[in-house]
């Protein structure tokens, strides 16, 4: 057979098999392509027998060639959005759609427990004209300690080591810096100070079960003129209640903070067994839940207050306590390792 039979043949050959073909068989559509257009495909072998032609037939099959080529190639391309076609139509006949199936549910998420205490705490304070302030996790030395009234080598400075930056910077070990911050700020011709600032805190501390290297405080601070002790139990008194029950009550005990003077722990009655001593506040009736206490002379002082003319309290509170009290959570790493299982439980 000459060579322009042989393509001839080709192309005939080729268009039936490809007609042939199914639509859920389409993978033998490639292979063919593969067969015959492909790099050693029938194409490819029977252009060899070019160079074997006379001069005269040589241009006319090579055009034949091109032909069949071109042909073909619209061939397969028409063949395949034919089958493709077919597909579809094949799964639009097959699948079928139960509208009346349940929709996918979009499972919400909630905030964590302790930005929800956070927010009620500041919700609370809120409605009592405090500004809620934000301090910054890596501090200077100068605020955390110095300000607060705790110069280099104060003793009281052990119970707070933490993580440093430098010697000057480090994480911050209490809320307390947000104090000095606030107050160098304040305006006291406008009126007194009230503010409260939640975050979270630093120190160097084992993990386990009741101890993180991290946690987290609400920082309250009151100043203005004629503050007393009073103010500050009044508004403890009021928080405990709204976050605790009405029923509580408080009691304040003698304790030492550099900061203030004098200084308080604040214990609520406990909110589980009344006060009568169960296993929640360890039989005592009270459970402890801050420390606080009318603000330093210095520390007014160094912000440039008249201590003379103003007073103020402060408080700080920590976050992670009040939950564990209020949902009976007995280890504190639940808090921070992200576990759905237990931040779903606080919806
Ligand atoms: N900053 C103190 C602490 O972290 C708590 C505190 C704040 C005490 C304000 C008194 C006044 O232990």
């Amino acid at each position: 057979m000459d060579l322009q039979a042989q393509l001839e043949e080709l192309k005939t050959k080729t268009q039936n098999q490809l007609k042939a073909i199914k639509a859920d068989n389409a993978n033998e559509l490639q292979e063919l392509r593969v067969k015959v257009l492909g790099k050693k495909g029938s194409l490819t072998e029977l252009l060899k027998g070019l160079k074997d032609l006379s001069q005269e037939l040589r241009p006319l099959v090579g055009k034949q060639v091109n032909e069949v080529r071109d042909v073909l190639t619209q061939a397969f391309e028409e063949q395949a959005q034919l089958l493709e076609a077919a597909q579809i139509q094949a799964r639009l006949e097959s699948e079928t759609l139960d509208v009346t199936l349940p929709g996918r549910q979009i499972k919400l998420g909630n905030r964590h427990i302790l930005s929800q205490i956070s927010e009620e705490i500041e919700d609370i304070f809120l409605g009592m004209g405090f500004q809620i302030v934000d301090g910054f996790e890596v501090e200077q030395d100068y605020y955390n300690f110095e300000r607060m009234n705790l110069p280099k080598d104060h003793p009281a400075r052990d119970m707070q080591d933490t993580f440093y930056i430098s010697e000057d910077i480090l994480l911050r070990t209490h809320t307390s810096p947000v104090q000095a911050r606030t107050l160098d700020k304040h305006d006291f011709s406008k009126g007194p100070l009230k503010m409260i600032s939640p975050g979270r805190v630093f120190r160097r501390d084992t993990d386990d079960a009741t101890h993180s290297h991290q946690f987290h405080q609400i920082e309250g601070l009151v100043v203005g003129q004629n503050i007393s002790m009073g103010d500050l139990k009044g508004t403890l008194e009021m928080i405990s209640k709204k976050m605790f029950g009405e029923d509580r009550s408080i009691r304040l005990r003698p304790s030492y903070f550099p900061f203030t003077e004098p200084s308080v722990e604040v214990d609520v009655s406990c909110f589980k067994c009344g006060g009568k001593g169960c296993n929640v506040c360890k039989k005592t009736g009270w459970i402890e839940i801050l420390g606080a206490g009318m603000v330093h002379p210095s520390v007014l002082e160094m912000s440039g207050v008249d201590s003379e003319q103003y007073s103020g309290f402060a408080f700080g509170l920590g976050q992670e306590r009040i939950a564990m009290l209020r949902y009976g959570i007995n280890d504190i790493r639940g808090f921070y390792l992200g576990d759905s299982r237990f931040i779903e439980q606080f919806k």
